[in-house]
């Protein structure tokens, strides 16, 4: 087949110039793409009913980190879950075009992304992992006594609370451990909110209808735009129509795909397990220019996230055992083990990027014979940076009051 053939060939041109490479076959891409849906599918698996967003880029590079102070098994478990090596230039410098290209607000788009490392006061770290710390995506390095867990927890939530610019608490609390071995807990955080390629205009908001799973009708601002945009139907392994909009932000880096059962009566969870590695590239790149008429709620949703219920069905379970864990690479001189893992991402969702207020005009919409695009009930989002495929942010809507 042609097709194959280019590819095949593309790959061997991708590695002999590795790093350069910004093509869709990369199996470096897959193997991302590939974490980033299996994560979600277990997040989803344990929580069926409620609003869901993380950020598997930023998961993947706070664990990046970690991969550098691991050795043995726990290095191994790292990287066959992520999908890449840190021993490898390649993929560091990829992991290093996607931090670059989201936190770059010339071009658009806003992420605030940060992660911190609290390691046990007193520890002699390995320089180099000290060194490494400072230059990976926006990480710090902080001293927690664990042997005072009340004062360690009031800092880590101190923490996430500045890095996400507001002052909920997170209900996070440590445990008193008697373990004489040292811990580290890793926090990651990611914000976004950008600005639409194309707008929603703010006075055509009006309250619509949205049916929840449960069949709840709730009346909630939804924003409308008429526009040419990349869109395309498509059917699941078991047959359920599926329809995929992709709205994307400006300066085109990054876009957003929604993804809606067609039929009113399929619900979320039946395409959830469809969401995969094959399935979502086969959609995005299959979309047509359509002229359409938009539909979509107004929202914002923020998940506070313990990565230790869905990381051990990835097959990352070293790290959390104080007698497997291997970071010989963070600190020659005591056994360090990952107590902690928590991950807290924020989007929101509005007309044009900043934060909707006041008050909403009603419009009637004219009557038009392009096609419709809906989205008044539970739908799932993708956030995905076009140059690499990174998947920046994965969620989903049940109730937009939430
Ligand atoms: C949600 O999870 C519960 C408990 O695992 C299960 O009983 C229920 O059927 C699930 N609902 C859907 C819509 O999958
Ligand atoms: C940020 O984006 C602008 C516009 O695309 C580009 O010129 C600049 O080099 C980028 N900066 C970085 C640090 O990538
Ligand atoms: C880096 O992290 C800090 C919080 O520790 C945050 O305020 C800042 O916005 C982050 N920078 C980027 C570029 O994400
Ligand atoms: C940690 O806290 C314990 C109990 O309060 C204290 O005995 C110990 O000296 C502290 N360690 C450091 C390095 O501050
Ligand atoms: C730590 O917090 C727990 C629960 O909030 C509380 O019961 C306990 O008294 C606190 N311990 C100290 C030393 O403040």
């Amino acid at each position: 087949m042609l097709s194959l053939s280019i590819s095949t060939l593309l790959l061997s041109l991708c590695s002999l110039n590795v790093g350069g490479c910004e093509n869709y076959d990369d199996p470096k891409k897959n193997l991302r793409t590939e974490f980033a849906l299996a994560l979600y599918q277990r997040l989803a698996e344990l929580d069926n009913r409620t609003n869901l967003v993380i950020s598997p880029a930023s998961i993947s590079l706070s664990l990046g980190l970690l991969q550098l102070g691991a050795q043995g098994n726990t290095f191994a478990q790292l990287k066959n879950a992520l999908g890449y090596s840190t021993h490898d230039q390649g993929a560091l410098d990829s992991l290093h075009t996607v931090y670059q290209e989201v936190t770059n607000s010339s071009q658009g788009p806003i992420a605030q992304l940060a992660c911190v490392l609290f390691v046990q006061a007193g520890l002699l770290l390995s320089p180099q992992f000290v060194q490494h710390a400072a230059l990976w995506a926006n990480t710090t390095l902080r001293q927690a006594n664990f042997s005072e867990p009340n004062r360690t927890t009031a800092q880590i939530n101190e923490w996430i609370a500045t890095s996400l610019g507001d002052g909920e608490t997170n209900g996070l609390s440590l445990e008193t451990t008697d373990s004489p071995l040292h811990q580290v807990a890793v926090v990651s955080t990611m914000h976004f909110k950008s600005t639409w390629q194309r707008k929603f205009i703010f006075t055509n908001t009006q309250p619509l209808s949205f049916t929840t799973a449960e069949g709840l009708i709730l009346k909630v601002p939804t924003m409308y735009l008429r526009n040419e945009v990349n869109y395309g139907e498509f059917l699941t392994d078991s047959l359920e129509r599926i329809s995929v909009v992709e709205l994307p932000y400006l300066g085109e880096t990054i876009s957003m795909f929604v993804v809606l059962p067609s039929d009113r009566r399929t619900s979320l969870a039946q395409i959830e397990t469809h969401l995969s590695t094959r399935s979502f590239p086969l959609w995005s790149n299959n979309l047509r220019r359509t002229k359409m008429d938009i539909f979509l709620p107004r929202f914002r949703i923020q998940k506070h996230l313990d990565l230790k219920m869905v990381l051990p069905a990835l097959g990352i379970t070293d790290m959390f055992d104080p007698t497997q864990a291997d970071f010989k690479g963070i600190s020659e001189q005591a056994s360090l083990y990952i107590s902690e893992a928590i991950h807290k991402a924020k989007i929101e969702v509005t007309e044009d990027g900043t934060s909707a207020s006041g008050t909403t005009a009603m419009v009637l919409l004219k009557r038009s014979r392009a096609p419709v695009f809906k989205a008044d009930r539970p739908f799932h989002f993708l956030l995905r940076q076009a140059s690499t495929g990174s998947i920046l942010f994965i969620g989903r809507l049940m109730n937009p009051t939430e």
